[in-house]
């Protein structure tokens, strides 16, 4: 089997995993396509590439940089568009991610080292970081019981951190515990997937930043107790600006709060069959 780049492009690895694993020849054909500066920097050809993720706008895989376990990152491109228009907004997407996690770097917070840009696979290469994610963790404690200490550390160094982005003008735009991960050893917090980040200074776009963050916990770990309580407390610790964003992140839970009461009025209401035939005119 022959992965072209034309217009029967699968993209980077064209096969699944699987798929590269029994075919050892494939893999190293795709890795030969991979990446010129893997050729530049002399590194092992053959270096495998392992897909972690297959999302809607990106795959995720592990490979090697300059003898360096990495991660390589593809936004693939959308059959129903334009290929002209295609390509542009896949680089600026691209771009965009490249540069806000640069700049999440710049403002202190810890994000994978940036190896390379490659503008015409439309990949990101970075530092691979050794080490579970919050979500892993958080999940164990729902499971085992939760550590407090450990449970505290981590809410402070995420609320911290996204002190640090908001304060800078960066809005991360998909804070979920699956983007977080806690390096070993040092057991420092790192902030990945900018994806979907933007500059922005309105309190707004940070209140919708946290209220993300809040709807992430509540679905996922609601057995850790109020994580989203702690965080908050580092983040009004933390930044500068945390009393008009928090002001708005009350404003949008009260509004959601209204709105889901209305609902389960609605929905009570609805379920007599006098109020049906009400609201139906019947
Ligand atoms: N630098 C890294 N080190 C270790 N693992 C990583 C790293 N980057 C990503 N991962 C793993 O790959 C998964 C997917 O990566 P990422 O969140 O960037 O992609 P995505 O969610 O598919 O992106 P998008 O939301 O832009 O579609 C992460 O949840 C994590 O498990
Ligand atoms: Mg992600």
């Amino acid at each position: 089997m022959t992965v072209g780049w034309g217009s029967s492009c699968r993209g980077l690895a064209g096969g699944s995993h699987q798929e590269m694993k029994r075919q050892p020849g494939l893999m190293m054909e795709l890795n030969s396509r991979l990446v010129p500066h893997i050729w530049a920097v002399g590194d092992d050809v053959n270096s495998s590439l392992i897909l972690l993720k297959q999302g809607a706008e990106a795959r995720v895989f592990e490979s090697t940089f300059a003898g360096r376990k990495s991660i390589i990152k593809e936004r693939f491109s959308k059959k129903y568009r334009h290929p002209l228009l295609d390509s542009k907004l896949t680089l600026k997407r691209l771009n965009a991610e490249a540069r806000c996690m640069t700049k999440a770097r710049r403002l202190g917070v810890c994000t994978p080292v940036l190896y390379f840009v490659d503008p015409v696979l439309h990949t990101l290469t970075f530092e691979y970081i050794e080490g579970p994610s919050v979500k892993d963790i958080l999940l164990k404690f729902g499971l085992h019981g939760v550590q407090e200490e450990q449970l505290d550390d981590i809410a402070t160094q995420i609320g911290s951190a996204i002190a640090k982005l908001h304060d800078g003008g960066l809005i991360h735009g998909d804070l979920t515990t699956s983007n977080m991960l806690i390096r070993s050893g040092a057991n420092g917090l790192v902030l990945i997937d900018f994806g979907l980040s933007f500059t922005s200074t309105l309190p707004e776009d940070k209140a919708v930043d946290l209220y993300v963050l809040e709807r992430a916990l509540l679905s996922m770990h609601s057995s850790c107790g109020n994580v989203m309580d702690r965080i908050l407390a580092a983040y009004r610790k933390s930044s500068k600006q945390w009393s008009s964003t928090l002001n708005k992140l009350a404003q949008e839970l009260v509004g959601e709060a209204l709105l889901s009461s209305l609902f389960q009025m609605l929905s009570e209401k609805l379920d007599s069959p006098e109020n049906l035939n009400f609201y139906y005119g019947l």
